[in-house]
């Protein structure tokens, strides 16, 4: 298992060096660095943000951040946010997994645009991506100026080293990355897949919980952030940002990742999605998924999210008198969904790990045939245990646009619908009623 450092808590005021005496301590000031350190702040939200929500980070770095030669743009990336291309369609879509690249790739390289909307220069909305990777990122480094990203690894451990320091996380862990900061992504068991969603809107945060109290769902106590480590490492290197939905390459003559000390709140964290405190029905009926939600991310208007992620992970249902699986349903929202794991209770095939689907706004969906007869026919005196399963759903106020590369990507099953065309009509009027009463 890892053998990296991490420091517990959500949007915490962590402290860390990694070379005693860097942080500035007691008066003296946060930009006044010691060792011959430059100090530099990254800030993840308006400086004026309410203190509750203002997050932002103090760096003690080797050289800042400016110091790299000029960027050029990057043509012909599968990597973009050109939601645009083509019609959003209102068709259910639903993919097989993405194959491992034949050739090397790295994590950037093997990153291809799904699906999105709104776009990173209104900062309002979210980019869907997948990736597949089958080497590390060797002397080139990454950062996403355009939007926070949260990785959701399917196949394959990854180790990213930011600024901030190291996180290595495993299928059934995800990482968020702050907006703009850099990193490297280096693949411990040589290949790697996942999904990834780019939020351009506000900073992903824990939800209320109202009713359900002070303790519950995704618990603050177990976000890891890394302690401080650095590279001081000079050469011919690569930095990758991704910019207004482009990737621009420049060189640099040292590792960027070169912080020797940080304070702040505005920095990576990785979570376990096995620590999840699921909640749900102990008398009747399916609650609505919001009980699942892990991170939210909200949108201007109250109620309504920019995304929320959202888990189905192992539970018990014990639910009486009721159709345990997620019901048919409508929803204003739009859903794509991920299997890292296992089986999805409300499908009997077709969506297996590293596939994914997309239900848009108004869009009918739930269960198929096969599992709606058996959920119908199942005695719910008996509590039924789901295990071995980790799905997901990026959930979004707007409509997601898939890309022209997603629509005509031979991984579409363009034979989705039939999974519901097997639903029975099972209709009858009581005996008792006349056939040709108007109704
Ligand atoms: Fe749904």
């Amino acid at each position: 298992m890892s053998t990296f450092e991490y420091q517990s808590g959500f949007g915490n005021e962590f402290a860390t060096e990694a070379v005693a005496g860097a942080l500035p301590e007691g008066r003296n000031s946060p930009q006044c660095a010691a060792h011959g350190l430059y100090a530099e702040q990254l800030s993840g939200t308006a400086f004026t943000a309410p203190r509750h929500a203002n997050r932002r980070s103090w760096l003690y770095r080797i050289r800042p951040a400016a110091m790299h030669e000029p960027f050029a743009m990057l043509r012909g990336r599968n990597f973009h946010n050109r939601f645009d291309e083509v019609p959003a369609t209102p068709n259910q879509l639903r993919w097989d997994p993405w194959p491992l690249p034949g050739t090397p790739s790295d994590f950037v390289d093997g990153l291809v645009t799904i699906a999105g909307n709104g776009g990173p220069a209104a900062q309002t909305g979210i980019g869907i991506h997948v990736y597949a990777a089958n080497r590390s990122m060797h002397g080139r480094y990454f950062c996403d100026a355009d939007g926070e990203l949260l990785i959701v690894p399917q196949l394959g451990r990854l180790r990213v080293a930011t600024e901030f320091g190291v996180l290595e996380i495993e299928p059934q862990e995800v990482v968020v990355i702050p907006r703009g900061v850099r990193f490297r992504v280096d693949l411990p068991d040589g290949e790697a897949r996942g999904y990834v969603a780019e939020n351009f809107g506000a900073m992903l945060r824990l939800p209320d919980l109202g009713p359900i109290g002070s303790n519950g769902l995704a618990n603050a106590r177990d976000f890891l952030t890394p302690v401080a480590a650095y590279e001081d490492v000079d050469g011919d290197f690569e930095l990758l940002t991704k910019f207004q939905g482009h990737l621009w390459s420049a060189k640099i003559d040292h590792s960027p990742l070169d912080v020797v000390a940080w304070h702040g709140n505005c920095a990576p964290y990785k979570y376990d999605l096995r620590r999840f405190n699921t909640i749900g029905s102990i008398s009747y009926d399916h609650p609505d998924p919001s009980i699942f939600l892990v991170l939210h991310s909200p949108s201007d208007t109250p109620g309504t999210s920019n995304m929320d992620f959202v888990i189905f992970p192992p539970r018990w249902l014990v639910a009486e008198d009721t159709f345990r699986p997620p019901w048919f349903h409508r929803n204003v929202a739009s859903e794509f969904m991920g299997l890292v794991h296992g089986a999805y209770d409300a499908k009997a095939g077709g969506f297996v790990p590293g596939g994914a689907s997309l239900h848009n706004s108004m869009s009918g969906h739930g269960p198929d045939a096969a599992s709606f007869d058996k959920a119908s026919a199942a005695d719910t005196a008996k509590p039924d245990h789901i295990v071995d399963t980790m799905a997901f759903m990026f959930e979004t106020r707007a409509v997601l646009r898939p890309t022209q590369q997603a629509l005509e990507s031979p991984q579409l099953q363009r034979d989705y619908h039939q999974c519901w065309q097997g639903l029975k009509k099972n209709f009858r009027l009581p005996r008792n009623q006349p056939q040709d009463t108007p109704r």
